[in-house]
């Protein structure tokens, strides 16, 4: 049966269009204050309450892998993504898992800050709360030469990949409490650049400045600010936006002499969100197999 239209899902569906007008479809049965006595990581101490994480951009690759991840570990999850049939599939790995606390998906594009902002006080009120929240959408097309960037590229890869991470913090700052976290997604070459993703590199740059000071100024408050740098990772988006010559040799020019794979990327971001990172704010955390420049 089809968990969207199933009359009793397992998740919400919130459609919100560019207005900011919102139907739902679908109604979550597994509501939040589970008492399961579970945290993210090994960290000394049980939390009363699981930990409750919000994630833009978790239908596909590695995204999916992290909600995967945290909601096997116990912890409630919230997510937002423009594709909700991916977010399906995502839902459906953790039903089959046997999670104990299905992932909620609200079906957003993050470039309306209307919507986003909508999506997220929901996700929040359904989470009962949030402690972590991870910012993982992205936007990459390749161009051969700026020339070939359209303003329309340029706009939807900021509004993508830094406007959303930048709204998404703002919205979820007021619920976030000292030992919540934020955990961005940023790129390795936002460091050392690459000549057939300049827009792209040019706002993984800006997040990882953007995890710096955030961190810098939400570090009185207790708020940890941390910044995953992936190398090479076989997700979807690769063959969809590369040109083949890339795909050809993709992940090959690393130490390990491989791509990774989403599944080695999500354990950075539960130590970031656990206790056991309680001393890590403001890192960029490289996650390359070995990807040096
Ligand atoms: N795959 C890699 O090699 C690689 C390398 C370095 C960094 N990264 C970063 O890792 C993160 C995940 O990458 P991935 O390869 O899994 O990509 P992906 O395309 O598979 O996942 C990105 C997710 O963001 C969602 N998304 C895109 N635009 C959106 C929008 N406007 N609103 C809401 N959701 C939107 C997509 O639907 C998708 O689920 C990204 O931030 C990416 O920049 C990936």
């Amino acid at each position: 049966m089809d968990p969207l239209t199933n009359p009793s899902p397992r998740y919400c569906s919130l459609r919100l269009n560019r207005l900011g007008e919102n139907s739902v479809s679908g109604r979550r049965t597994r509501g939040p204050g589970g008492t399961e006595a579970l945290r993210l990581g090994t960290g000394a101490g049980v939390n009363a309450e699981p930990p409750r994480d919000a994630l833009g951009g978790g239908a596909d690759g590695i995204g999916s892998a992290i909600v995967g991840n945290f909601a096997r570990q116990g912890s409630k999850v919230a997510f937002v993504d423009i594709n909700a049939a991916y977010a399906r599939a995502t839902i459906e790995r953790c039903i089959a898992d046997g999670v104990a606390h299905t992932p909620i998906f609200y079906e957003v594009d993050l470039r309306d800050i209307g919507a986003l902002q909508v999506a997220c006080t929901r996700a929040i009120d359904d989470l009962g709360g949030v402690t972590v929240l991870v910012n993982n959408a992205a936007f990459q097309e390749h161009a051969e030469s700026i020339e070939d960037i359209t303003e329309e590229q340029f706009r939807r890869t900021f509004e993508t990949n830094i406007f959303g991470y930048f709204h998404m913090a703002q919205a979820a700052l007021p619920h976030l409490r000292e030992g919540s976290s934020i955990i961005n997604t940023g790129s390795i070459v936002g460091i050392v650049g690459n000549k057939i993703l300049i827009d792209y590199t040019a706002s993984k740059g800006a997040i990882h400045a953007f995890t710096k000071s955030l961190a810098l100024s939400l570090g009185e408050r207790g708020i940890r600010v941390n910044c995953v740098v992936p190398g090479p990772v076989w997700t979807p988006n690769i063959p969809g936006t590369m040109p083949m010559s890339e795909i050809e040799k993709f992940g090959h020019e690393v130490a390990l002499k491989r791509p990774g794979q989403p599944d080695e990327l999500a354990p950075a971001y539960v130590l970031l969100a656990s206790d056991d990172g309680s001393f890590m704010t403001g890192s960029l955390v490289e996650v390359t197999g070995g990807k040096l420049g």
